[in-house]
């Protein structure tokens, strides 16, 4: 894989979209964001110490209804990236992944779609690693360093992330790494509706089955 490594960039994700043409798989990594963009249109914060990473992959059968297991498979790995540096972590559906509670990652994917495939995506991932969480987040998100107690190698887990979203991710795992399945969890719907729920599985297409056989596609979820 190309990987081109910049100080500052606006948006990592922005970026790597000028390698489109070339059709390979290349990943942008850059120290820190001055636009970095999550998931529905917000912002993510990306101070120096965090990794900052946007891989560009090209697909060949991957049906749209399936692109989901971008981000499932992608969530894996960064979940075996941080248990390799001591840090437990588990993902949040959708995008997210969580450790003590609090997010550590945010994963934002971009594809393009022919027909009814994927033709390429853009896989976007944040990690807190060594920076510092900004006092007003400090209740909702949380860095490896403050889990560990001590810096770690930001190029080591750059290097071992990479590796582990060159695997083919083993079924199940994302089942096993979920904080979410089995749990009660608390839904709020995009109009302010909320209650109480427990998750029983994601399905192929991204969307989250409960228990009694509701199926939640746009919703934010809390754990509790
Ligand atoms: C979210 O939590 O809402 C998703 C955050 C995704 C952040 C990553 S950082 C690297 C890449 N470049 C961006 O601008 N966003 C993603």
């Amino acid at each position: 894989m190309k990987i081109i490594l910049l100080d500052k960039v606006d948006s990592t994700n922005d970026y790597v979209k000028k390698f489109i043409k070339n059709g390979e798989t290349v990943a942008v990594v850059a120290k820190r964001q001055t636009k970095g963009k999550g998931t529905k249109g917000r912002s993510f914060v990306s101070d120096e110490g965090g990794v900052y990473v946007s891989v560009l992959k090209f697909y060949s059968g991957l049906k749209a209804s399936e692109a989901y297991s971008i981000i499932s498979d992608t969530a894996v790995a960064v979940v075996k990236t941080l248990a390799a540096f001591g840090v437990e972590a588990s993902i949040k559906w959708p995008n997210d992944v969580f450790a003590c509670g609090k997010k550590i990652c945010g994963i934002l994917t971009e594809t393009k779609l022919v027909g009814e495939y994927v033709e390429y995506g853009v896989i976007g991932i944040g990690i807190n690693i060594n920076n510092d969480i900004a006092p007003e987040i400090e209740n909702v998100a949380v860095s490896a360093k403050t889990i560990t107690g001590r810096e770690i190698n930001i190029d080591s887990v750059l290097a071992t992330l990479l590796f582990n979203i060159e695997q083919k991710q083993e079924a199940g795992l994302y089942a096993r790494y979920s904080c979410v399945l089995g749990k009660k969890i608390r839904v709020v719907k995009p109009s302010g509706d909320s209650y109480f729920a427990v998750a029983e599985e994601v399905l192929s297409d991204g969307r989250l089955k409960l228990v009694g056989g509701e199926v939640l596609t746009a919703a934010e979820i809390f754990l509790e």
